[in-house]
């Protein structure tokens, strides 16, 4: 059961230890900087959670972000981004540490970027019950405003559900990209409600209490109008991403 290796910090050991250089999945900063600037400004505390081997910090802080804070479970992707850009970059934080047990204080960060993390633990064991508790931490160490950005290949019917949850008091958009047509991108797993050729960037925003004091109530979707309503909808067919069965016949569409 192959997939069920993406939720363990001893496969992305494994792997990292043996490919050092720098490795983008899915995008690139160039692909998602147009949604991304909408809602992350220079200035802003940055948590790259599950970062990886990723040029995402470095494309970013070169772009002015210059407050990241990256963390990964695994040894060796903490070393090796460590050792590239501790010179270069000596403000930015590399920190070994779960995303399910964060240790950082309650609304630490004004946004959080995951690049195919959330991802990866849905395809690992227990899969529903570790999101949740993931989305907790990441709840937790947002500040009110602030955003959770997900790149994902999880079209929306197989990833609000986790999203809207009566515990987080947050707006949800989802904008569907193009997936980059030369590029170094894998994808963890295919389902079939799954669209070839696309990447689905879901933003987050935690509702802010202070800033909607005098405003008069109007309403606000819950899903952004860039996709087509139907594959918004939350009522598309199940995937059960706990059914190991499901995956292993999806093993015949990974790529890794
Ligand atoms: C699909 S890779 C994406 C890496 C990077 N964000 C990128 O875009 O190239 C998923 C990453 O999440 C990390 N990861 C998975 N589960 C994690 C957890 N519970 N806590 C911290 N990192 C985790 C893995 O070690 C891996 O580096």
């Amino acid at each position: 059961m192959a997939h069920c290796q993406f939720g363990k910090a001893e496969f992305w050991d494994e792997r990292y230890m043996h490919r050092k250089e720098p490795f983008d999945w899915y995008q690139r900063w160039s692909g998602i900087k147009d949604v991304v600037t909408q809602y992350v400004k220079p200035g802003n505390r940055i948590l790259n959670v599950g970062c990886g081997n990723s040029k995402l910090p470095e494309e970013m802080y070169e772009d002015g972000y210059s407050l990241i804070t990256n963390i990964d479970f695994s040894t060796y992707a903490i070393e090796d981004m460590h050792h590239r850009y501790a010179h270069q970059f000596a403000d930015m934080q590399f920190i070994k540490m779960n995303a399910l047990k964060m240790s950082f204080e309650d609304a630490s960060f004004d946004a959080i970027i995951d690049k195919g993390t959330l991802d990866s633990i849905l395809c690992g064991d227990r899969s529903s019950i570790m999101a949740h508790r993931m989305l907790s931490q990441v709840y937790r160490v947002l500040t009110a405003g602030g955003v959770y950005i997900v790149i994902s290949y999880g079209p929306p019917e197989n990833r609000l559900k986790y999203f809207n949850k009566p515990q987080f008091k947050w707006e949800v958009y989802c904008y569907k990209i193009a997936k980059p047509i030369l590029s170094n991108t894998f994808t963890l797993a295919m389902d079939q409600a799954d669209e070839p050729g696309v990447h689905y960037i879901y933003v987050c925003q935690r509702s802010n209490p202070r800033a909607i004091k005098n405003v008069t109530a109007s309403p606000i979707p819950s899903a952004k109008d860039d996709l087509d309503p139907d594959e918004a909808s939350e009522s598309g067919e199940e995937h059960d991403e706990e059914g190991s069965e499901d995956y292993e016949e999806e093993e015949e569409d990974m790529d890794i």
